[in-house]
């Protein structure tokens, strides 16, 4: 068996598979299913500093190959989070990653401040969801504002820093780079990419919102490329995610730079997802004789 190990900006995941944001809430409901403890780490659904109950629905689209979302940051609060929610995580032997979404930047120091004071492991600060109208891609869409609250959020928290990109960007890489100047300790993309339904018998979007965040295979070669192109243009690790579905999708990202992945959309078509993709990367490893997993990181040979 491979060592299956890996470390992102100083902090240890037993594997690399993660649950994405937003799509594996707190890990409740799957505790019934499987030990939280074969995952690598959990990133919780992104927090705000007040509870959230989203937007309105329809706010789920299915498409070919992949969903529309535009479910708008619902959450508990970030207090609820950190009275109910990490506790319980911290019955599990898991690394935990809270994900700040704060609306303006002050919002976010304070999540951060919140956060400081808690045993959680790493922050992933949410510059890219594209369904609300505050923050979110607002911050994650321009260098300046992409910096301005890394810097902000730098300051509040002693504990390593990863920033969530948004690929609605001309130049991802642009953003990284900047964050990266910023203090940013790591690095997680792709969020969404904005995506449209019609209903052509209604004439009406599908989703409520009119426009969503699109996710799964659809968006899988999007996010390598983008994953590798950040790889190499920061000297901080970089955490891969966007329609990642099997074992041998998440070595393929691991090969273009990622040191871990995050997977979002599979685990709605089959809640097994993340277990399927650690077994298929242990099995990868194991035929091609690969002791440590952490080896294949950016390990592509371009032409
Ligand atoms: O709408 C949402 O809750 C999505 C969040 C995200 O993409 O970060």
């Amino acid at each position: 068996m491979a060592n299956l190990e890996v470390n992102v900006a100083g902090v240890a995941f037993k594997n690399p598979v993660i649950p994405a944001s937003g799509a594996y809430g707190f890990g409740r409901e799957y505790e019934c299913l499987y030990p939280l403890e074969t995952l690598g780490g959990i990133s919780c659904k992104g927090m705000t500093l007040n509870k959230k109950d989203g937007n309105p629905p329809p706010r789920i689209a299915e498409t070919p190959s992949g969903m529309l979302n535009s479910v708008g940051l619902q959450n508990p609060g970030i207090d609820y989070f950190i009275e109910h929610e990490l506790p319980y995580l911290r019955t599990k032997d898991i690394t935990v990653i809270a994900n700040v979404a704060g609306s303006t930047v002050e919002d976010c120091m304070e999540i951060a401040r919140k956060l400081e004071a808690t045993d959680v492991d790493m922050l992933e600060l949410n510059i890219s969801c594209p369904n609300v109208k505050q923050g979110g891609a607002a911050f994650g869409t321009s260098c300046e504002n992409a910096a301005a609250v890394t810097a902000a959020v730098r300051k509040m928290t002693t504990k390593p820093l990863m920033v969530k990109l948004s690929p609605n960007v001309t130049s991802i890489t642009d953003i990284a780079k900047a964050v990266e100047t910023e203090g940013a300790d790591a690095v997680s993309l792709i969020n969404t990419l904005l995506g449209m339904r019609i209903d052509i018998k209604t004439r009406r979007p599908i989703l409520k919102q009119n426009v969503g965040g699109l996710s799964g295979p659809a968006v899988f070669p999007i996010a390598v490329r983008m994953v590798w192109q950040v790889a190499n243009a920061v000297n901080i690790p970089v955490v891969g995610m966007g329609g990642i579905s099997t074992g041998e999708d998440a070595i393929e990202m691991m090969m273009a730079g990622a040191s871990a992945v995050q997977v979002g959309a599979a685990i709605f078509t089959d809640p097994f997802a993340p277990v399927k993709i650690i077994e298929g990367i242990n099995r990868f490893c194991d035929d091609n004789h690969i002791a440590n997993v952490s080896d294949i990181v950016k390990s592509v040979q371009p032409w």
